[in-house]
């Protein structure tokens, strides 16, 4: 395969949704603790998210001056991708889905206690929208970028570049809605890893997948746990719905 295998890993309700105020309820605490237990079990070479799961998540709205940096003029046309020569490199990833540069990295690599994210080595894929400027700050912060794509991030040549430029083989998916959507569209989701809790969410909240289309899965393996948590893993199946 020329792109890395993707593990679509989410907790949910009952009723398929994964934002919003029912992730932080009692009743949701121990579906958390089984997401992040199996999140480390997969042992994946990194996670990727949208630029919304990494704000909440790790940066936590902090973004640089910009005016302190030199622009970059990236050539499209010249594959003009920022990597660290291998050396520098860790063997796990943070993948962050930035299409237009609006993340603020304090460091090239996540802080976490968790060891399902910590020193994740971090990646932005971005799109020509991006600020020149905030090419300079990710190079200055030795943070490896790579373009897909003029005003959306192309799925597939993102995951084309990971596997052929960065080397990476396997990785979750872990969200948000949007994301996941785009990756389902792109039809590059392998694998459905879902943690249910036993819990319905708000209407407001957003499901698993933002935008999608009609794919088919196998149940490959389900298991309850405690607190009535169910996790169900599925196997995509190659079927054309065109
Ligand atoms: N239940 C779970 O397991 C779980 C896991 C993770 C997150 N979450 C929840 O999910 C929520 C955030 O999800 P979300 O759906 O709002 O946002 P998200 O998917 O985290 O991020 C969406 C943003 O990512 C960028 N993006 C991603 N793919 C793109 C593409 N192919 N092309 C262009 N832009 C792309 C865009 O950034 P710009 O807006 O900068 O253009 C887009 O608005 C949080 O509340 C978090 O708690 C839940």
């Amino acid at each position: 395969m020329n792109r890395p295998h993707i593990v679509c890993h989410m907790v949910m309700s009952i009723d398929g949704k994964v934002t919003g105020d029912f992730l932080y309820r009692p009743e949701c605490e121990k579906a958390t603790d089984i997401y992040y237990e199996i999140n480390r079990n997969y042992k994946a070479e990194g996670f990727i998210c949208g630029r919304v799961t990494m704000e909440g998540s790790f940066t936590n709205g902090w973004y640089p001056d910009l005016s302190q940096y030199e622009p970059v003029k990236h050539d499209m046309d010249l594959k003009m991708d920022f990597i660290l020569d291998a050396e520098y490199m860790s063997s796990f990833y943070a993948v962050a889905f930035d299409p237009k540069g609006k993340l603020g990295w304090k460091s090239n690599k996540i802080v976490d206690e968790d060891p399902g994210y910590g020193d994740a080595q971090i990646i932005e894929v971005l799109t020509e929208q991006v600020d020149p400027r905030y090419l300079g700050y990710l190079e200055s912060m030795e943070i490896p970028y790579i373009f897909a794509g003029e005003s959306e991030i192309d799925v597939e040549l993102a995951l084309f570049k990971l596997k052929n430029i960065m080397g990476i083989n396997n990785l979750l998916l872990e969200g948000g809605s949007v994301v996941n959507g785009y990756f389902e569209r792109a039809d590059m989701i392998d694998e459905l890893s879902l943690v249910v809790a036993p819990i319905i969410a708000g209407s407001e909240d957003k499901p698993l997948f933002m935008e999608s289309k009609i794919s088919d899965y196998t149940l490959n393996e389900i298991k309850k746990y405690e607190n009535n948590v169910v996790w169900m893993n599925y196997k995509r199946l190659e079927k054309n719905h065109d």
